[in-house]
């Protein structure tokens, strides 16, 4: 695909809905599910065919629609953010779909698909089975660097061309390779030549279905991981949560308040930071935060059905609650919210 119509769609070319059944006729996963990983996961569509959902799948999407779109479906959890700025825990993933950006990054050294791949090494468990989706044409720049890397992190590795019409049409190939240590290969000149030039030529193995699965994905950190999020501010994102029914409940205007706007919205971890941080009742430049514990008791009667004895017990609960002021007024005219 042409550079420009690449960018124009914001590298968003999904994995074709054929060359996911294909993918998946090469995995096997444990009975008990594993950790997935798609670090640019679009609208989570391919992982979740590819994967299904009796693994724990985890996505990140840098477009703010297309990754409200994957947290609506049945992931552990997905960052809106660029990959390049995640903070993982390191080796946690046993199987991870990588289809990237194909694209220069900023400054024109380096390719989103190389540095995706070269991020994905840090993440995944040794034996973990990763599968790269990228164009032919990034070995036409960066070819010999980012086969050093497969072969240098990765044993039993399968590069597969695209079946047609498929080739034809997006020139892309297929990656799967089982985690190793990482470790130095060396070769001669020649032979990393003759392997890039296997590539931009097309003379490589047909990505076929497969009777039997050839990668046995391992069982690992059944849905755990201990860090997983982003540096990264989304103003749609910031605003879906704000407004997220689950936690903003009824509205209550307050009369000092009403005509004032925030100046941009807050995400919830951004309100936790604040919150924890001591920012509330007003303290905030520019945002009306406002909080108070709400203490209460609930007193309820058991009775012993064989004793004919009544149990009274008094439990005490203790919520807190946020105002917060958002940027848009609600049909009220409100900008004030409640946040329980
Ligand atoms: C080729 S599509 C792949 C979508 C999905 N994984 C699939 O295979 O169908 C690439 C996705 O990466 C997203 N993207 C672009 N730059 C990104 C970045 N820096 N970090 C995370 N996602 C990014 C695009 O918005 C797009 O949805």
């Amino acid at each position: 695909m042409a550079r420009l119509a690449s960018q124009a769609i914001m590298q968003h070319v999904p994995t074709q809905d054929r060359i996911r059944t294909i993918i998946k006729s090469y995995l096997s996963f444990p009975a008990k599910g594993t950790t997935c990983f798609d670090p640019c996961c679009g609208e989570g569509d391919a992982i979740l065919e590819i994967c299904g959902d009796n693994n724990f799948l985890f996505g990140m999407e840098l477009h703010s629609g297309r990754a409200l779109q994957a947290k609506e479906k049945p992931f552990v959890q997905v960052l809106a953010g660029p990959f390049e700025n995640c903070i993982i825990s390191n080796r946690v993933f046993g199987f991870s779909l990588v289809n990237p950006p194909y694209d220069w990054m900023a400054g024109g050294k380096m390719r989103y698909e190389e540095v995706f791949m070269g991020r994905m090494n840090n993440y995944m468990v040794q034996r973990g089975v990763s599968c790269f989706i990228v164009p032919t044409s990034l070995f036409e720049y960066r070819g010999q660097d980012v086969l050093k890397m497969i072969y240098g992190n990765y044993n039993d590795v399968r590069i597969l061309k695209y079946p047609e019409p498929e080739f034809q049409q997006f020139r892309q190939i297929v990656i799967f390779g089982v985690k190793k240590p990482a470790e130095k290969v060396t070769a001669s000149n020649e032979w990393w030549a003759e392997e890039v030039a296997k590539i931009t030529t097309g003379d490589l193995p047909l990505l076929e279905l497969q009777a039997e699965p050839l990668y046995e994905v391992p069982y690992i950190n059944p849905g755990f991981i201990k860090t997983f999020r982003v540096n990264h501010y989304d103003e749609v994102l910031a605003k879906h949560e704000s407004q997220t029914l689950d936690f903003l409940e009824k509205l209550k205007p307050k009369a000092t308040v009403k005509n004032l706007t925030a100046p941009y919205y807050l995400d919830k971890a951004q309100l936790a930071l604040l919150a924890v941080g001591g920012y509330i009742d007003g303290k905030m430049p520019g945002h009306y935060l406002s909080g108070r514990y709400e203490n209460a008791e609930i007193a309820t009667t058991e009775l012993d059905v064989d004793s004919g004895e009544e149990t009274y017990t008094i439990r005490k609960t203790s919520s807190s609650v946020f105002y917060i002021l958002t940027k848009d007024p609600d049909e009220t005219g409100s900008r004030l919210r409640e946040i329980r």
